[in-house]
């Protein structure tokens, strides 16, 4: 862009207390610079209220350069703009500040957690049906166990990126975000104008897995920056400040307790799990959601809760809260499997329930037995020897384990708009996003096969605010919701198209009409929701190879079998569970950002020190099956979305394959090498 500056971020380096001082006179002298923005010369914001479903309840937001107060470790407190990135970055380290530090923690392990106060999307934080105590006390067979995983942050290839410009009192922003309509509603509310006057332009997003779901400090930064500069301000986050800069997947602590008869019925479930949030903001997970319904169970007990704590406020990742809850009950039914020398994938077909018991709904549709039975059919587990450290290849260990996998199917109010051009083109578009997932080409599909043109004729659009709204690029619901819209408004662009032209090929309908159609489609769910449970559900088989001497784990194998409804294109769907996939052997063996309990630092926020799954990671065999479903409750399409399932069960299939492989049962991620030997 040209004429823009460059913003860089300095951070504070304490994780609670006040900016005692803070001198920019060097910064401000150095070669290039043009501004340095702190609490003491930005302009006041008006932080109107704004709440979104992707935001932290609470809603009291973290608001940068206000005040002298800091409520946690890299928390925003001076931009340095300059004509260059290296010399904003060079002048940022020459702001000198002190702090009057306070009493605070960063140490989840000291922090006692409390109900959340407000209703994350009206589910209860707190649910008990018939009498879980009494019946896990008098259960035959009993599992009691506490299940950790650690703080994981999302590591897309390219990071967070906002370029502001303004003209007069309008803001244009090019965004990395999953949703450009609520990063124009939340800027619009941090600086009281009205969302009409921002645009955001975001029509690729280089990987994201909920990142960019919600709007981040930087990018008011970048629009306060770009105010005072009075040129466009581009702020970059480094590969560091991913760690401090957007949310993480929070910390957990659960404890699951099963009780089971000794034909491995289950009679009780005790859920009761713990997350990681900031002291501004409360986000809280469905870590407890699918226990409720998982399994068939009379007596159930399920609790979430937080702990507040003097860190930034974690956010979604891919499948937040399933794939962490999900880690828990799953490695606890493979720990009551081996209690009742019971077959785990036997285990839980005699637990499969006819309905959804928590919401007491018939499924619109579940494959949950037909997913079990393709995935281990193509796994082969017929063949597994179920005694620990039975199965070897040479000198490594050979582990078979499974898991379940489930995730809501979600559908959102979405719109889409066509133009239909006299050479019977098509243009197509809304403001959806495409992190990956393939959304451009998935869209293009949809429009084309509902338009009955050939795919080279339809052109699709995203990521643009000057575009038809669509809901937030995450929750697994941009085929079911933007593509329902697509259709929608394709099928209406078709039908009056054919019925002017008078003909029944759209190419000579639009030849004889000689103008542009135009058409639009807002689409929402009905009441669907309050008639079934509407969840997709899967199977995930593991084969793991552990080094008896040295504790490296390789996953050698993964089945997965999914029934998500309709698949639109097997190509890209499957590119999806892989990705999916891959994400979960880096959640089992690998991720885990470090906090300091003493100051909040993260002390391997970079990619040498915290290790996601390169390729060499990856099974050579990973078999991705959809079994058919036909579902005509969930939504027009038929779709339920396998983005985020694809993800849940890796965890604990691998961890439940280690446990198989060598008789040690792990139960706080990642697997790494020291606890298994
Ligand atoms: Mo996903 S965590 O809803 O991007």
């Amino acid at each position: 862009m040209p004429g823009v500056a460059h913003g860089v971020i300095v951070r504070s380096t304490v994780a609670n207390g006040r900016i005692a001082s803070i001198d920019s006179a060097a910064a401000e002298r150095a070669p290039g610079v043009k501004r340095v923005l702190t609490h003491r010369n930005a302009p006041r914001l008006a932080y109107r209220p704004h709440k979104a479903v992707v935001d932290a309840a609470v809603g009291e937001r973290l608001q940068v350069l206000q005040d002298e107060g800091v409520s946690h470790q890299g928390q925003p407190i001076a931009l340095v703009i300059a004509d260059t990135i290296e010399q904003a970055t060079h002048a940022a380290t020459l702001v000198r500040v002190t702090y009057a530090q306070e009493a605070g923690t960063t140490d989840v392990a000291r922090v006692e957690p409390v109900l959340p106060t407000s209703r994350e999307g009206g589910r209860p934080e707190e649910s008990r049906r018939g009498d879980p105590e009494g019946a896990l006390a008098a259960a035959e067979v009993k599992i009691d166990q506490i299940y950790v995983i650690p703080r994981e942050n999302h590591n897309p290839i390219e990071m967070h990126a906002t370029i502001a410009a303004w003209d007069g009192d309008r803001l244009t922003l090019w965004d990395k975000t999953q949703w450009v309509h609520n990063a124009a509603d939340e800027i619009a509310a941090v600086f009281g104008i009205p969302a009409e006057n921002i645009r955001v332009v975001s029509p690729f997003v280089g990987g994201a897995f909920g990142s960019a779901l919600r709007t981040w400090p930087h990018v008011t930064l970048a629009a306060l920056g770009a105010r005072v500069a009075g040129r466009p301000v581009k702020v970059m986050l480094s590969r560091r400040e991913m760690y401090y800069g957007v949310g993480y997947r929070p910390h957990t602590v659960q404890r699951v307790a099963l009780g089971a008869s000794r034909d491995g019925r289950l009679t009780a479930i005790v859920h009761d799990g713990y997350q990681e949030t900031s002291t501004y903001e409360e986000f809280s997970e469905t870590l407890v959601s699918p226990t409720g319904f998982l399994h068939s169970c009379p007596n159930v007990y399920t609790r979430r809760r937080i702990a507040r704590m003097n860190v930034h406020t974690p956010t979604y990742m891919r499948a937040p809260g399933e794939v962490s809850g999900i880690f828990a009950l799953e490695s606890a039914m493979d720990e009551l499997a081996v209690a009742l020398k019971m077959d785990p994938v036997e285990l839980r077909l005699r637990n499969e329930p006819e309905q959804d018991e928590f919401k007491k709904l018939p499924f619109s549709s579940r494959s949950a037995r037909e997913c079990y039975r393709a995935a281990a059919d193509r796994f082969g587990w017929s063949r597994r020897n179920p005694e620990p450290r039975s199965m070897q290849d040479g000198r490594w260990l050979i582990g078979w384990g499974m898991a379940t996998a489930t995730y809501p199917m979600n559908y959102a109010p979405a719109s889409a708009m066509v133009r239909l051009l006299p050479d019977a083109t098509a243009e197509v578009m809304s403001a959806s996003s495409d992190m990956g997932p393939g959304t451009w080409t998935s869209m293009t599909q949809v429009a084309a096969e509902t338009l009955g043109l050939p795919i080279e004729r339809v052109k699709f659009t995203l990521g643009d605010t000057r575009l038809p709204r669509a809901p937030v690029h995450g929750g697994s619901m941009t085929m079911a919701s933007v593509g329902t819209a697509v259709q929608a408004a394709c099928r209406k662009a078709r039908d009056h198209a054919l019925a002017r032209g008078g003909a029944n090929d759209l190419t000579d309908a639009m030849r004889r009409i000689g103008q542009l159609i135009e058409a639009s489609a807002d689409v929402k769910p009905g009441d669907a929701s309050q008639r079934f449970s509407m969840h997709a559900f899967g199977a995930v088989f593991v084969e793991v190879a552990v080094d008896p001497d040295l504790g490296e784990t390789r996953v050698r194998r993964i089945v997965g079998a999914y029934g998500a409804g309709r698949i639109v294109n097997p190509k890209t769907t499957r590119s999806q569970c892989i990705g999916g996939i891959i994400g979960g052997i880096g959640m089992a063996l690998m991720e885990h950002s470090v906090v300091d309990g003493g100051n909040g630092r993260v002390p391997n926020a970079n990619f040498a020190e915290y290790a996601v799954p390169v390729h060499a990671d990856a099974p050579s065999v990973m078999d991705v099956i959809f079994v058919g479903e036909h579902d005509p409750h969930v939504n027009p399409l038929g779709v339920k979305g396998v983005g985020e399932i694809a993800m849940v069960g890796v965890a604990p299939a691998i961890a439940n394959a280690i446990f198989h492989a060598t008789g040690k049962r792990i139960r706080e991620l990642p697997i790494t090498p020291d606890k298994l030997l």
